[in-house]
């Protein structure tokens, strides 16, 4: 089963930071964001990550790759903490597959297709960390529990800020779970379902991939996920987990970037 990370957005938001580097790249606390979460996926079921890239950025690629020679370096000087820490990121499972045009996230997912095998797989979008590593194995028992159901995550917001997100409609089936009957992409805040947003995580059957095959611009004009998870509603059942907001740690903007490093920082610095 894989995980899949697009990554081959431009990072516009963070300009001129992300001129020559990408967003992924930019540093939380003591390491690239991506890095969160390539561990978080490689932390669920999820035997390999494969990071959807564009071709320009080739530093995501090195950053996950070996350095024996500075390992080595590292190692001689006696500096085995560091050279401990680059060898883990050399050797986490990650592979590649590219994006050439951005066309939108159910785009993105449809370039891992051959990835996936058939099989079901996770979805981790790179702008929120989930630091503890235990949102993707709470979905998974969601869907041992429904027949290998596909489940996203979702995060109740502020009414007046549902136009930014996935929104989905259902009802409740326990105290941090619903059963999904439809989801619709940035709605207007008079059409939104209900206030639960779609966060950023999704453990999705393999007949998502299969409509995303065939899947047209709508929203924004590109190629959406969340069409392809509310078609799939026709076939077959979807689960939604209500998450604690607190859980995951935003990194989409600059501000939200500054308060996770903050309260990351804080969090190691006080060993939790
Ligand atoms: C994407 C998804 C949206 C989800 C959001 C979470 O939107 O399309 O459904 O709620 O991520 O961050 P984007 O932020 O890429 O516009």
């Amino acid at each position: 089963m894989k995980a899949l990370i697009p990554a081959a957005g431009l990072g516009s938001r963070f300009l001129p930071a992300t001129k020559a580097q990408p967003k992924e790249m930019l540093l939380v606390v003591d390491k690239p964001a991506i890095q969160y979460v390539v561990e978080e996926g490689l932390a669920s079921a999820a035997d390999e990550v494969v990071i959807i890239n564009s071709r320009e950025k080739k530093s995501i690629e090195e950053h996950f790759s070996p350095a024996p020679e500075l390992v080595a370096m590292l190692r001689e000087r006696g500096k085995s903490a560091y050279a401990d820490a680059v060898e883990h990121a050399g050797n986490l499972n990650v592979s590649y597959v590219y994006q050439d045009e951005p066309l939108g996230l159910g785009h993105a997912i449809y370039c891992a297709a051959e990835k996936t095998a058939g099989e079901p797989f996770y979805v981790l979008l790179g702008d929120v960390l989930v630091p503890d590593n235990k949102m993707l194995p709470a979905m998974q028992a969601i869907s041992d529990a429904h027949n290998g159901a596909s489940v996203i995550a979702v995060m109740p917001v502020p009414e007046e800020e549902v136009s930014r997100f996935g929104v989905i409609a259902g009802a409740a089936v326990s105290d941090d779970v619903w059963k999904i009957s439809s989801l619709v992409e940035k709605p207007a805040v008079e059409d939104a379902p209900s206030n639960l947003a779609v966060f950023g995580r999704y453990l999705l059957s393999p007949r998502v991939m299969e409509l995303l095959a065939n899947a047209k611009p709508t929203t924004g004009g590109e190629i959406q996920l969340t069409d392809a998870l509310d078609a799939v509603l026709q076939e077959e059942e979807m689960y939604a987990l209500i998450i604690d907001p607190a859980d995951g740690f935003d990194t989409g903007t600059i501000e939200s970037w500054l308060e996770t490093n903050n309260v990351l920082y804080q969090r190691q610095k006080d060993g939790k």
